[in-house]
């Protein structure tokens, strides 16, 4: 089990279907509530210099909390996609 999930995360981090997938949910589902709360600049709750987030694995635990407050009802794969997503495009974790 925990292999198949690497397996699956190694996957959706090459994958640019995956990446398009993970924008496409995230901006349905989160955009509006982050918008909200940044006076409309919704991608400054990722890069801000005091952002919460440090790593892969609370970016994870984020986007699953974010995601129950957001009613998005996703599969583990989509919601890893959207993992993948913002941790390529904003978080850059090194
Ligand atoms: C109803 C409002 C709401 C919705 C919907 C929402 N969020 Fe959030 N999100 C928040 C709040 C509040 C914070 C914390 C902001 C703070 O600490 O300043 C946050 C923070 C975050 C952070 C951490 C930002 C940082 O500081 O590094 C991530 C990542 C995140 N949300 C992802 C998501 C994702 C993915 C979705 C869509 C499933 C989503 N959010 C939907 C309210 C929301």
């Amino acid at each position: 089990m925990i292999k198949r999930v690497l397996l699956l995360v190694g996957l959706l981090a090459l994958s640019p279907m995956v990446m398009a997938q993970g924008k496409r949910l995230h901006d349905a589902a989160c955009l509006q509530c982050h918008a909200s709360l940044t006076g409309g600049k919704p991608a400054n709750l990722y890069t801000r210099n005091d952002r919460k987030v440090k790593t892969l694995a609370s970016l994870q635990k984020q986007v699953k909390g974010c995601a129950i407050v957001a009613d998005a009802n996703w599969t583990d794969a989509e919601r890893e996609s959207v993992v993948q997503y913002l941790s390529q495009t904003f978080y850059r974790f090194k």
